[in-house]
């Protein structure tokens, strides 16, 4: 699906149009991890940080082709709900289009890098008092009234965007390795990414591109008190009842009714892999991790890692394998979550001595 383009629009012949409102994007790093990976104890790991894109998280990927699609139908007003990185990349690319944005976002749950960029970027915001899917109910009911041009990721352009994370780790990853990898582990909200990867793949082996064999195995993780895809993998189906009341630190995913679950569970079942759920304090763990490897994430992002991390001691993956994992959105974007899981500054005396004493040199 390759072509001369740039970032994402690289691969063109796998999207709609030849090119889009770009700021631009995609082309994110791979990164190695060699001390993560050896902690971790797998044949191979690499750290997909989609948090370099524009607007610090993979939802510009998406962007470009959803806020072309709007400007080609002429709409007046674009409009979201949001954990946040759906947001600040909706108002910045539609800033971009010369649009104007709508966005719904649950109050007090939206961490402060997000709604700083959504504001500087003149979306018009609304805290709604309630969570994510209330938000996302509203402006759906919006959007059935014509009023707002709904660009979440039940907009299936935004997800053909997002199938350029796949493309784009098959690609390296092979470049690398001479092999593609067995397993992509990402953290799951939505699940738009879990669809847009699998359809990617499905595409890719259609095409004569991949043998089905090689398909990676995809492989989800949420928040322990936010997962629903976890249980509807165990279970069958999300109980959306049940997760009525969800709550993380990774605010990102605090989802309870994963509106792309139908597209996602076949996914994850046909690609013979898995979902499983993670404590907050191993998230934060993970986001250590990372860190200490120079990779700056947020807390959903580090998700990933941390499932990584049980699944391997559980012994789901094994020692051979070749991992991907996904890590969505930037450090900045929660400079809470950072502080919180950092060092924390020392007050030390306007003094060279005293600093010397302090920090315990000879
Ligand atoms: N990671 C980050 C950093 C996210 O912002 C999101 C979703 C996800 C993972 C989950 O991705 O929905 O494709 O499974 N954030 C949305 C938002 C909901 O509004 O910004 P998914």
């Amino acid at each position: 699906f390759r072509g001369q383009g740039r970032g994402v629009w690289r691969y063109h012949a796998a999207l709609p149009f030849d090119e889009g409102v770009s700021l631009p994007e995609g082309a994110t790093p791979l990164h190695r991890a060699p001390r993560l990976r050896e902690t971790v104890g797998v044949r191979s790991l690499r750290i997909k940080h989609e948090g370099m894109n524009p607007t610090g998280s993979f939802k510009d990927r998406g962007m470009t082709v959803g806020v072309r699609v709007a400007q080609k139908l002429g709409v007046g007003r674009l409009a979201c709900a949001s954990t946040g990185n759906t947001s600040a990349a909706l108002a910045a690319y539609g800033a971009r289009g010369g649009m104007q944005t709508l966005v719904l976002l649950p109050a007090g749950k939206v961490a402060a890098g997000k709604v700083a960029q959504a504001a500087l970027h003149d979306a018009r915001i609304l805290e709604v008092d309630g969570n994510f899917d209330n938000c996302l109910d509203i402006v759906q009911d919006l959007a059935q009234r014509g009023e707002v041009y709904l660009l979440n990721s039940l907009n299936p352009f935004r997800l053909e965007g997002q199938k350029t994370i796949g493309l784009e780790i098959l690609e390296e990853f092979r470049e690398d390795n001479g092999r593609f990898p067995d397993r992509i582990v990402l953290p799951v909200g939505n699940a738009g990414n879990t669809s847009a990867l699998y359809k990617a793949f499905r595409e890719l082996v259609q095409s004569g591109a991949l043998d089905p064999a090689e398909v990676p195995k995809l492989t989800g993780v949420q928040a322990a008190g936010s997962a629903p895809m976890v249980e509807a993998i165990e279970h069958g189906w999300p109980d959306t009842e049940r997760w009525n009341e969800v709550e993380t630190i990774a605010t990102a995913i605090r989802i309870g009714n994963p509106v792309n679950a139908p597209k996602a569970l076949p996914g994850i079942r046909g690609t013979g892999g898995t979902a499983v759920a993670v404590e907050d304090d191993a998230i934060t763990e993970a986001q250590r991790d990372l860190a200490k490897e120079g990779i700056g994430v947020e807390p959903a992002s580090a998700a990933s890692v941390a499932g990584l991390k049980k699944l391997r001691e559980k012994g789901v993956v094994g020692s051979e394998e070749d991992v991907v994992c996904l890590t969505t959105g930037h450090l900045l974007k929660d400079p809470d979550a950072a502080y919180e899981a950092g060092n924390k500054p020392e007050p030390v005396p306007n003094d060279p001595g005293a600093v010397l004493e302090h920090i315990g040199a000879q």
